[in-house]
């Protein structure tokens, strides 16, 4: 199933842009995120975009792996600014957008009754200090979500520790992510290397190419 190759390539991708384990200790969504903004096409794991391009607020569409992921009840989402490959994540990360209550409607993430705490502010990462990854988390949130009152209102662009919070808050798995890159300008830092993930060469792509019963697309 594609959807089940998508899930592995995102995990692949998180790796190797070392979100994790730096931001994230580990991440197994269960549905795929993708991600447009008006003018770009769905955006891929990693993509580079220019600060132009991120401006408006993205939308946000979700692809259970499966009929037993749950799209009902309510969601967080929070995008965050993990900073260049190698940054250190301990010190909490710059909040970009931070919405609680949002609901999937028609695999479409929608906010008409959500909770925005940090507006989506879109990045702008100063020039020269390299590509930053900015991270697209979407949580479950059951009924027993209680944010720290510190982070229950309105709040413009800050930072904060993502896992504090969802862990103190009670917020429940990581459903889906993704995340992009931004730069301006040449870097003057020094950025680790990454590798490129090979869709073809994923478990899942292997099992479905070698499978005669799911067709690839
Ligand atoms: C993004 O740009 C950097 C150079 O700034 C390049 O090394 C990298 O391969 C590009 N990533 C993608 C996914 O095109
Ligand atoms: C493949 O993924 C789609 C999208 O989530 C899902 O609706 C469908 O049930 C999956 N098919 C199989 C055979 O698992
Ligand atoms: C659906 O996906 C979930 C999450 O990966 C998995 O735990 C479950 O076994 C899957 N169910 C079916 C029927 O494939
Ligand atoms: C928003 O809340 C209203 C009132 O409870 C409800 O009727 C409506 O279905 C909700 N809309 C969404 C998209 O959750
Ligand atoms: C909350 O944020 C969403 C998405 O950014 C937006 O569509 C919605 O209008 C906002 N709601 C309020 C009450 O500002
Ligand atoms: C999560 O919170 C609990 C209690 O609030 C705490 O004991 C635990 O160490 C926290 N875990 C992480 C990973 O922060």
């Amino acid at each position: 199933n594609d959807t089940h190759v998508g899930i592995e390539a995102i995990q692949a991708h998180f790796q190797n842009a070392g979100i994790v384990p730096s931001l994230l200790r580990q991440f197994t969504p269960t549905a795929l995120l993708s991600l447009s903004y008006d003018g770009v096409s769905v955006v891929q794991p990693g993509q580079n975009l220019t600060t132009d391009a991120v401006k408006p607020v993205p939308q946000l569409q979700i692809t259970p792996l499966n009929s037993s992921v749950s799209v009902a009840g309510r969601f967080t989402v929070a995008m965050v600014d993990a900073g260049i490959v190698g940054a250190d994540e301990s010190k909490g990360q710059t909040r970009h957008w931070l919405s609680n209550g949002a609901t999937i409607s028609g695999n479409k993430i929608v906010f008409t009754n959500a909770t925005n705490i940090t507006d989506y502010t879109s990045p702008l990462p100063a020039k020269g200090s390299g590509a930053h990854r900015y991270v697209v988390l979407v949580y479950a949130q059951p009924p027993s979500f209680a944010p720290p009152v510190d982070l229950a209102v309105a709040l413009p662009v800050g930072t904060y520790d993502l896992n504090q919070y969802a862990n103190s808050s009670g917020l429940g798995g990581i459903i889906a992510g993704t995340y992009y890159d931004v730069q301006q300008g040449p870097s003057t830092v020094s950025v680790s290397a990454t590798s490129p993930v090979l869709t073809s060469t994923l478990p899942g792509a292997i099992l479905s190419a070698s499978s005669t019963a799911s067709p690839s697309a």
